[in-house]
């Protein structure tokens, strides 16, 4: 496979000498759970600076409802959720990442305890929740629902105390700089400003997902995976990008911007019917509606096309209103002010788009392919889940690998004690002024491509398509120079979508959350890999 029609390895011109400069140890990109998490590590040992695109309250993070998964049960076993991670991730976790993320789990789980988070209690203990796959109550929780609200502010109270970070707020970063093989920080742009060099000894990535690349998704509007497109330009590698995972229940109203309803709610016993009331998950699965994401997804989905109905319902009447409330009282409010009353009324819900499994790979100290490039995260790709996530264990993985990613990235700044100096870089591109570019309407568009062609099921003709078109919408988006967001992410969001169509059609085979109709089954014997992704190797398989 080629590359991407008039690829860049800079999405602007610039002139490195002729910028403002910024100096700094280590840079996070960042500042959901990850990247947080990281730079309180690093801070310990070098200076930080965190960019965050928006505001601190935007990340994918703050919107986690659920939890995150940690052994406190005492029936409950490291084993056990090491083999639960193991088996949801279908033959494609790393045996060694799943033991170190689950075993560092609880004592990171009490670290933020110890920071103020508020995780809800029960007699004294930690309240804990069940979600699907899950063999035992392991899911910590705040305020019901609200469990990332308060970890962000945990860690945010926490980020104040540390005078060794600087944080920056909407900063939107273009591009890595690279040089000779190796990154050297990034090129940034603020609203009203001109663009900045930032120099870094060390660059972590943890810039968060691409649930804005579908039409429906539980993801707020700055996941865009600019990360990925960040970490391909320059150089490093992307696996699994094929393993998009979708979550089953999303809140199918209109005006309702796919809001997600928490897996917990079956946790607690909700059922899902369809339009004829008829409890269909038991026809599925065993496990019915706690079965893992993927065979609850794809059951809504075959339900609605027996039913020829956009939605099917989660039920919860079993708990009334009152009980509903006062365990769930965010995803209440949010049902009310539709004129939804949970415990009472059926709430309609339909899968969207929620995580992304696969992303820049990284070994087990979040090393990336290039050179002083570290990534956590939802954007890396730690193989942690496999092909199919568990919910609640990628608070967990950010929580771990921010942790580990941070010290390394750290630890190596530190050892680098040759002073930063600026580089000659720069970068010089003649703007096509060939097309007058809607870029909201290219925006949709790619959105709604993605959904009806690189979805939940998936077929050779309708990713060749998807692949067809991308490439056809590339050609004159991609020959364009903007200056400001949108344009940026829109020319990240037709990168990555192309990697992720070239990997669906890649693999020939179903596995956790890539199903292909024309390829149903697992194949152990030729598709038991991961494929990789760089600028200079488009398109490789890789036996990890
Ligand atoms: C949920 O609350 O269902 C989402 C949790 C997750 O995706 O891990």
């Amino acid at each position: 496979m080629k590359h991407q029609p008039d690829f860049r390895r800079y999405l602007v011109s610039f002139d490195a000498s002729s910028l403002g400069q910024v100096f700094t140890d280590t840079l996070i990109i960042g500042a959901g759970i990850a990247g947080v998490r990281a730079a309180l590590e690093a801070a310990q040992q070098v200076r930080v600076l965190l960019l965050c695109k928006g505001t601190l309250d935007e990340s994918n993070t703050w919107h986690a409802q659920g939890g995150i998964a940690a052994v406190f049960d005492p029936d409950d076993s490291l084993q056990a959720h090491i083999k639960d991670t193991l088996l949801a991730g279908g033959g494609l976790s790393d045996e060694k990442v799943v033991d170190l993320v689950i075993r560092s789990g609880p004592a990171l789980v009490q670290e933020l305890v110890r920071w103020g988070a508020a995780f809800d209690r029960h007699k004294g203990r930690l309240a804990l929740a069940r979600e699907g796959g899950h063999s035992a109550s392991r899911i910590v929780h705040a305020h019901g629902d609200a469990t990332g609200q308060a970890i962000t502010n945990c860690l945010i109270n926490r980020l104040k105390d540390q005078p060794a970070i600087r944080l920056m707020e909407n900063t939107f970063v273009v591009d890595l700089l690279s040089d000779q093989d190796r990154c050297v920080g990034a090129l940034i742009a603020q609203p009203g400003k001109e663009l900045t060099i930032i120099w870094a000894k060390r660059v972590i990535l943890a810039a968060g997902g691409i649930g804005q690349m579908y039409r429906e998704t539980t993801n707020p509007p700055g996941a865009t995976g600019d990360g990925y497109a960040l970490a391909y330009r320059a150089g490093a590698r992307l696996e699994d990008m094929e393993m998009i995972q979708f979550h089953p229940t999303t809140l199918y109203v209109a005006g309702a911007s796919r809001t997600l309803i928490s897996e917990a709610v079956r946790g607690e016993g909700a059922t899902l019917l369809d339009h004829s009331g008829y409890r269909f998950m038991p026809d599925y699965h065993p496990d019915a509606e706690l079965a893992p994401r993927d065979i609850v997804s794809r059951a809504i989905l075959q339900q609605m096309a027996k039913t020829g109905r956009a939605n099917v319902f989660l039920d919860v009447r079993h708990m009334g209103p009152k009980k509903f409330r006062t365990r769930f009282p965010h995803i209440c409010a949010m049902c009310e002010s539709f004129d939804i009353t949970p415990g009472k009324d059926l709430i309609p819900v339909r899968p969207s788009a929620h995580y992304m499994i696969g992303g820049v790979t990284v070994d087990i100290n979040g090393q990336t392919s290039l050179q002083n490039l570290y990534a956590c995260g939802e954007v890396a790709a730690t193989s942690l889940h496999g092909a199919n996530r568990l919910g609640s264990n990628s608070l967990l993985e950010g929580l771990v690998f921010g942790k580990i990613a941070g010290e390394h990235a750290a630890q190596a700044a530190q050892r680098q004690t040759r002073r930063l100096a600026p580089l000659p870089l720069g970068n010089s591109i003649t703007p096509s002024h060939k097309t007058r570019l809607d870029v909201p309407d290219v925006r949709n568009s790619l959105r709604s491509l993605m959904w009806r062609n690189v979805g939940m099921t998936r077929d050779a003709n309708h990713l060749a398509e998807a692949i067809e078109i991308i490439e056809f919408w590339s050609r004159y988006v991609m020959d364009k120079v903007f200056d400001e967001p949108q344009g940026w992410e829109c020319q990240n969001m037709l990168t990555i979508a192309r990697t992720m169509a070239a990997a669906s059609l890649a693999r020939q085979e179903s596995r956790g959350v890539h199903f292909r109709s024309d390829f149903p089954q697992s194949d152990e014997k030729n598709w038991r890999k991961h494929i990789t992704f760089t600028v200079n190797d488009p398109l490789s398989q890789l036996g990890k």
